[in-house]
């Protein structure tokens, strides 16, 4: 195959078998003590200050305890919590429990994706390699320089050839998958005008990726901090569409590259999405839960309208029961608050068609992060 993938669609992955049972067991009379997928945030902490981070006025303010963090992993079991994402706010591996927080999931059963800056991965080799299914790091560089500019350290040194290094030694020895992530970023002048981007290394990073053993490569448009996609200038659309022509040609059974929609979208400069529903029926299915709270959506972290609680002060079971979320949930209103682009859209869409009472035929398990 040599060509440009989507990822796997969020939709097709509602239908599989298990989230099938679990949407039909417990969405609609809303019977479940937690959700099926948590994205899960065990630190602000992050030893990289990277160019328009959509997280960067959230960062360097405190992690979850460490007692509760584990305390944590095994309500997720208890509850049947079935994939846990480790992502961020800041950098996972930043937290002192990151090891053990994996190895209780792993050992309960719990599938464990994470999206990480790479930078910390030498420390939990043993554990990224063995227990996850996926583990995805975020390079938007194909060299020091790129990556000094785009992805720079406290101090001052590019951290790029230990990530490399890092992803080298974790493509030998994983069992899940590796991803080499590439988010689109440049930096504009006062006046406007196109100052640098790191577009300009997307094919070094491309044949790098597929070099060091990746099993995909990602290339993905930014959002600005309200999540509309940036606008992109012209000559940075005409130098990413170069790149991808000439990288089509890596693309393998073993190797792919993967644009989202929302890519083509940025790439067109698409504004917002228009939603035609009230309420956010993903957020029944899927939460996430930081240091500073639990949220309805990744894309509301943060925001304190829309906090469903605080697993600080309460157990998952009263988080996910409690009225703060039944109020919050009751409250979200995707049509009014959430203009911008979400790539929950068409799950949402799909599970909206679902209880007006579309029947969808359920397909085998094949990835159970929703
Ligand atoms: C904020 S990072 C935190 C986890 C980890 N420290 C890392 O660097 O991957 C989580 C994800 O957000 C993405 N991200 C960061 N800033 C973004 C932006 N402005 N627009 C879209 N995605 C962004 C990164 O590419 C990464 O995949
Ligand atoms: S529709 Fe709104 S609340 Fe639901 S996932 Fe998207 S952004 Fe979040």
């Amino acid at each position: 195959m040599s060509q440009i993938s989507r990822p796997l669609s969020l939709v097709e992955k509602l239908k599989q078998e298990t989230v099938q049972d679990y949407i039909n067991r417990f969405l609609w009379n809303k019977s479940n003590t937690a959700p099926f997928v948590v994205e899960l945030d065990p630190t602000t902490a992050c030893n990289l200050a990277c160019h328009d981070c959509i997280s960067a006025n959230l960062l360097n303010q405190g992690g979850i305890d460490n007692d509760r963090l584990l305390k944590l992993a095994e309500e997720f079991a208890q509850h049947g919590v079935r994939a846990v994402v480790l992502i961020g706010g800041g950098e996972p591996m930043a937290h002192p429990k990151f090891g053990a927080l994996v190895e209780s999931l792993y050992r309960s059963g719990i599938k464990v994706g994470v999206t990480t800056n790479g930078t910390l991965l030498n420390r939990y080799m043993e554990q990224c390699a063995t227990m996850t299914s996926w583990l995805r790091v975020s390079v938007d560089a194909g060299s020091e320089e790129v990556f000094a500019e785009f992805r720079p350290h406290a101090s001052g040194k590019s951290q790029f050839n230990l990530v490399i290094d890092n992803m080298r030694e974790m493509a030998q020895k994983r069992t899940g998958l590796l991803g080499y992530s590439f988010l689109l970023l440049s930096k504009y002048r006062a006046d406007g005008t196109l100052e640098s981007t790191n577009a300009v290394d997307i094919e070094k990073a491309a044949n790098l990726a597929k070099d060091i053993g990746c099993d995909y490569f990602e290339v993905k448009p930014a959002f600005d901090m309200m999540h509309f996609l940036q606008q992109q200038d012209h000559a940075v659309v005409d130098t990413v569409n170069e790149h991808l022509k000439r990288i089509h040609a890596l693309a393998s059974d073993n190797f792919k590259i993967i644009a989202p929609f929302t890519l083509e979208e940025a790439l067109k400069g698409v504004g917002t999405q228009i939603k035609p529903y009230n309420r956010c029926l993903t957020a029944e299915l899927r939460t996430v839960i930081t240091p500073s709270g639990a949220y309805v959506c990744p894309y509301h972290r943060g925001n304190l309208n829309m906090r469903i609680g605080d697993i600080a002060k309460v157990s998952l079971e009263e988080l996910w029961k409690g009225d703060r979320r039944s109020v919050v949930m009751n409250r979200v209103d995707p049509a009014r608050h959430c203009t911008f682009h979400c790539i929950r859209h068409e799950s949402n869409l799909l599970l909206e068609r679902m209880a007006a009472g579309e029947v969808v035929e359920p397909i085998n398990d094949f990835d159970l992060f929703i």
